[in-house]
């Protein structure tokens, strides 16, 4: 087993058997080429004309045939970075999410690729391995944009292999769950806001977009996975599936901590969804609003992919539950 620690030199080709990266177009995409990347990433139909058992084969193949067909071939290098006026500019710099969205990539990638490396299944493997590689490509934009505009961040700690990959890859993928889902919210109230260069929200649309695919993929990998366990592997399955919940909710409670590279404990922001939605909006929004937006932005994203193919449904369930008690704010006063 490899237990390096990986920084900079990631590569999802050495770490995940039979994987070949996708190979980026060197030139600038035209506006044409661009807008037919965009919707070839959102709108997915399946060939097949029968419903599939979760679980099958015809499922696992639609889904991995999904993934392949959506991918969006953007370079990193090639993205532009407006020049921003000098407010906004101190406004994004002061989001407090530069450090963990770079370290979320980070060991997302790493995570994915730890796992896709013990599935058997060559087609779930190779979907498993792009997903890996893709959070790198969101780590490389963001590290070109902290760059561009003179973020400061904090040093990396080296992110290593995990012992349980399977416990990782759980804990990544619903945290992707969750964290999209209020990503989806909080990107539209900004974009609607008009705080933000539209330039600059069109170069994350397809990042945001990419984590609804990302979602959807691990939605029908879990499915998938359950549905072929034997009843005793299953009950063992589940138990670490609650695991990971309590995880990701004491997570979120805000009482993990982080070491960088230096050894200097620093608390991670991992409510800002939450708390940050008034950083990115232009008039004072409550949270039966915005939880109102995220559940809109959830069904819109998702809307175009074949609705054979299964969606990540807790974070939707439990937002529709919270909606029932929030109050209404009367707009009148
Ligand atoms: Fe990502
Ligand atoms: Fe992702």
């Amino acid at each position: 087993m490899m237990s390096a620690l990986i920084g900079d030199d990631f590569d999802a080709e050495r770490l995940v058997d039979g994987f070949r990266a996708p190979v980026l177009p060197r030139e600038r995409p035209t506006v044409e080429e661009l807008a037919d990347a965009d919707r070839r990433m959102r709108v997915w139909q399946s060939a097949e004309t029968e419903l599939w058992k979760t679980g099958s084969e015809t499922h696992k193949r639609e889904t991995c045939r999904m993934f392949l067909a959506t991918f969006n071939p953007y370079r990193p290098s090639v993205l532009d970075w407006p020049k921003l006026e000098p407010q906004v500019l101190a406004r994004i710099v002061a989001l407090p999410v530069w450090d963990i969205a770079v370290q979320t990539e980070g060991k997302a990638r790493l995570r994915m690729a730890a796992y896709a490396r013990t599935v058997a299944d060559p087609q779930m493997r190779a979907a498993l391995a792009l997903n890996a590689w893709e959070e790198s490509r969101h780590r490389e934009v963001l590290s070109r944009m902290v760059a561009a505009y003179g973020i400061p961040l904090v040093s990396e700690a080296p992110y290593a292999l995990p012992r349980d990959a399977e416990w990782a890859y759980l804990v990544t993928g619903y945290s992707e769950c969750v964290d999209s889902f209020f990503a989806f919210g909080l990107f539209e109230v900004a974009r609607r806001s008009g705080l933000f260069p539209p330039e600059l929200i069109e170069t994350f649309e397809p990042v945001i977009q990419e984590e609804t695919r990302h979602i959807l993929l691990f939605a029908n990998w879990v499915a998938w996975h359950r549905a072929r366990l034997s009843w005793w592997r299953r009950i063992g399955f589940e138990l670490k599936v609650v695991r990971v919940w309590s995880f990701l909710a004491w997570e979120r409670i805000g009482l993990a901590r982080s070491l960088d590279a230096d050894g200097n404990e620093h608390r991670q922001d991992n409510n800002f969804t939450v708390s940050g939605a008034q950083s990115v909006a232009a008039t004072d929004i409550d949270l039966r609003e915005l939880l109102e937006i995220c559940l809109r932005e959830n069904d819109r994203r998702f809307s175009g992919y074949d609705s054979r193919l299964l969606r990540p449904t807790t974070m939707p369930a439990i937002v529709r539950i919270a909606l029932r008690f929030l109050p209404r704010r009367n707009r009148g006063k």
